[in-house]
């Protein structure tokens, strides 16, 4: 069956079509095209970004109820800010606004919520918002949600490799000591396993700054609809498609019965 049919069908047989076994712990998803889907309805910007939030609310659901883990969404970025001042006054303001209406129902689904990148430029209120809602979560275990706010992959790569040469300037590390398990110590994201799915609506085929370190070795699905429209069955169609991919990390194809050996000379040999 084409997998275009298999989208076709309802969302409780497209469950059904899903391995249960293959679902993904962690998927990272770059919300983007709210811009555009506003203006191709003649609206102004920001109607994009309200219809965002409700699309976040069903995918953070729809990623639970699947049995994901981890979701980490790209909200912010630390070049957002050289949009006009209207448009990031409104994405700041909507960020306060959401939060405050949302997180009881967070906290009631167990959701534990972080926020990642550098929280210092936005205003107290949403700091305060920020800080009340993560020590509201901070022991739900349920499931975790990543916001990412003012986040940069280059500028956490730069904070981290910064405080690996303070460490080792005090003494309290040797630059042979310096490793990837050490690097990682030192993330933002320390202590959650690295996105296995990336997703990014739109249609952009680029990482925008986004988790550079993290996103090593994670599946990229580009799905073309826009972040306003995208939708719990969107979301399926990524977690089949990424399904079917063949991670290989560098190797080589897992080669059932065979060993490399056999696979690779019977045939000259024979
Ligand atoms: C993503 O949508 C949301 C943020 C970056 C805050 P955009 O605002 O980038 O929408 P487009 O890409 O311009 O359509
Ligand atoms: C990436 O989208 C950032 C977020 C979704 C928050 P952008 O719209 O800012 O990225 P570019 O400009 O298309 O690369
Ligand atoms: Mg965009």
């Amino acid at each position: 069956m084409s997998l275009e049919k298999i989208i076709d069908k309802k969302n409780a047989e497209l469950s059904k079509i899903i391995d249960q076994k293959k679902v993904p712990e962690h998927v990272a998803i770059i919300m983007d095209g709210n811009g555009r889907w506003a203006t191709k309805k003649g609206l102004p910007r920001r109607f994009g970004h309200n219809k965002g939030v409700s699309v976040l609310k069903e995918i953070l659901k729809a990623s639970k109820k699947l049995g994901c883990k981890v979701l980490t969404v790209y909200a912010f970025s630390t070049e957002n800010w050289t949009r006009p001042s209207k448009e990031v006054d409104f994405l700041i303001n909507l960020f306060s606004e959401v939060l405050r209406n949302e997180i009881e129902e967070i906290h009631k689904e167990s959701i534990k919520i972080k926020f990642i990148g550098d929280l210092n430029p936005f205003p107290e209120t949403l700091k305060n918002l920020i800080c009340s809602s993560e020590s509201l979560t901070k022991n739900n275990n349920t499931f975790l949600l990543n916001v990412c706010l003012n986040y940069g992959g280059r500028q956490e790569i730069v904070k981290v490799a910064r405080e690996l040469a303070l460490k080792s300037t005090s003494g309290e590390i040797k630059p042979s000591e310096v490793n990837e398990e050490l690097f990682s110590s030192e993330l933002l994201t320390q202590g959650i396993k690295d996105p296995e799915l990336l997703i990014r609506t739109s249609g952009e085929k680029r990482i925008s700054n986004f988790l550079l370190w993290q996103l090593a070795y994670s599946e990229i699905y580009i799905s073309e609809v826009l972040w306003p429209d995208f939708n719990e069955l969107e979301f399926l169609k990524a977690i089949i498609d990424y399904q079917s991919r063949n991670r290989r990390f560098g190797g080589i194809e897992s080669l059932p019965n065979e060993s490399y050996e056999d696979s690779h000379c019977s045939s000259y040999q024979k």
